[in-house]
């Protein structure tokens, strides 16, 4: 449970209040892709401009080493968020000092002020108590709305609540809150779909659900570390070799699990294969069954071995008609499907503008979880490729709750303190 006073609690009537959104979306030729993170911040937005209080927003966008770059300027979000909001959004040049200050002063009530990119300076990612002094000094309050920064313990997430009154926006309170619950008390049975491309980056996630979930099925390009983990071959496929013993050690931890208790490890079974990650590519589909390679001898004989066996200049770029039966099939016992990570590549556009050659999998599960098969269980789903895919599908509405963190949903999930969160001043 969320035991942070949010801006309900607090006086915010007339004061200008310093909000931490995180608009780190990306953007292409000067526009906004996938504006999801924006959308979710408008209810906090919208609250604020109603109790008559001025928001000064803060965000980061990318990685920009400290110094000012215009690649990673945060301006081409003020037309979306103005057309969001429903309201005028001016846009200072810096995150501090004069910029904000002259930009302030002409700020009328019922308006937005959008600051340049905070990790423009380097003190942002230091934690710097001098920087997040200077961040502050124009508001009153401050509020914390971007969940998927909470993770990092920065200038403007850590040191800036030394400065002012701090407490949640909706977005931050409704994130924890969806996650905790679920991870603390799920409707079971409790299926986890984890997808992406390294096993180490969502190691802990894996942990947590092999020991908490009834299912555990595995896709995207970490599959491929643990198939051949297992001894399938895999070609010309992704793989983190580097990767092989964490795979073999998750191996044995989810089989130790499935003796000890009712649960399921699924790595795909099929896999849609072909030469290179192009729209026209050929592709086919790959299907050893139950049998590994290393049983490859014993496949039924009439089965072409081609059939069977990933050749060495073939990709695997989805996972197989069956594979994903099997998910949706899954899913259908299920009460709460956390989803994390696509089954494919799913960035590969079709030919003709409909699904992608290798997103075919990826949209069984998206089926699924919205209840094609008969049975809706609620679903939480993070993860940047994740959720820029439903987004661009126009679904994002359709989920039970689609996070606006990637990391800050991992750590959370896994049941990390988020030091953004920990900062505000308590109930
Ligand atoms: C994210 O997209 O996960 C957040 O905005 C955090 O970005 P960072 O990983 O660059 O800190």
């Amino acid at each position: 449970m969320f035991t942070k006073k949010t801006i309900e609690d607090i006086d915010c009537e007339g004061k200008t209040v310093l909000v931490r959104v995180d608009y780190n979306v990306p953007i292409s030729d000067g526009k906004v892709m996938d504006a999801y993170r924006v959308k979710q911040s408008i209810p906090t937005l919208k609250y604020l401009l109603e109790h008559n209080a001025k928001p000064v927003l803060i965000s980061h966008l990318g990685r920009p080493d400290g110094k000012p770059d215009t690649k990673y300027s945060l301006r081409p979000i003020v037309p979306v968020l103005s057309k969001l909001v429903g309201a005028k959004v001016v846009f200072a040049e810096d995150c501090i000092g004069k910029p904000v200050q002259k930009k302030l002063e002409k700020l009328e009530q019922g308006e937005i002020l959008l600051c340049e990119n905070l990790r423009f300076h380097p003190e942002e990612t230091e934690n710097s108590e001098g920087f997040a002094k200077l961040i502050a000094k124009p508001a009153q309050l401050f509020v914390q709305d971007g969940f998927g920064v909470v993770h990092r313990a920065h200038a403007s997430t850590s040191a800036v609540t030394k400065f002012l009154p701090s407490v949640s926006g909706f977005l931050l309170k409704k994130e924890v809150d969806t996650i905790t619950n679920v991870m603390s008390e799920p409707k079971r049975p409790l299926m986890a779909i984890i997808g992406g491309a390294k096993i180490a980056d969502k190691l802990d996630l894996i942990k947590k659900f092999i020991s908490l979930a009834d299912i555990v099925a595995i896709g995207g390009a970490m599959a491929n570390t643990f198939l051949l983990a297992q001894g399938v071959k895999i070609g010309d496929s992704l793989a983190d070799r580097e990767e092989l013993p964490l795979a073999k050690d998750i191996i044995t931890i989810a089989n130790k699990e499935g003796k000890e208790r009712e649960f399921i490890f699924a790595l795909p079974r099929d896999v849609v294969v072909a030469t290179s990650v192009d729209s026209n590519a050929n592709t086919r589909i790959v299907d050893w069954g139950t049998h590994m390679v290393a049983d490859i001898e014993n496949y039924p004989k009439r089965v072409p071995r081609d059939a069977t066996i990933v050749a060495e200049h073939e990709k695997i770029l989805d996972i197989g008609p069956f594979s994903g039966s099997f998910i949706a099939g899954c899913m259908q016992l299920t009460n709460t499907v956390v989803w994390n990570g696509t089954m494919g590549v799913t960035e590969t556009q079709s030919l003709l503008g409909s699904i992608g050659p290798f997103a075919h999998g990826t949209e069984i599960v998206i089926d699924g979880l919205l209840g094609q098969f008969g049975h809706r269980p609620f679903s939480l789903i993070g993860g940047g490729d994740t959720v820029g895919y439903i987004e661009n599908r126009g679904l994002v509405d359709q989920f039970g709750h689609v996070s606006t963190g990637g990391g800050a949903s991992l750590e959370l999930m896994a049941g990390r303190k988020l030091p953004g969160v920990e900062a505000l001043e308590d109930e």
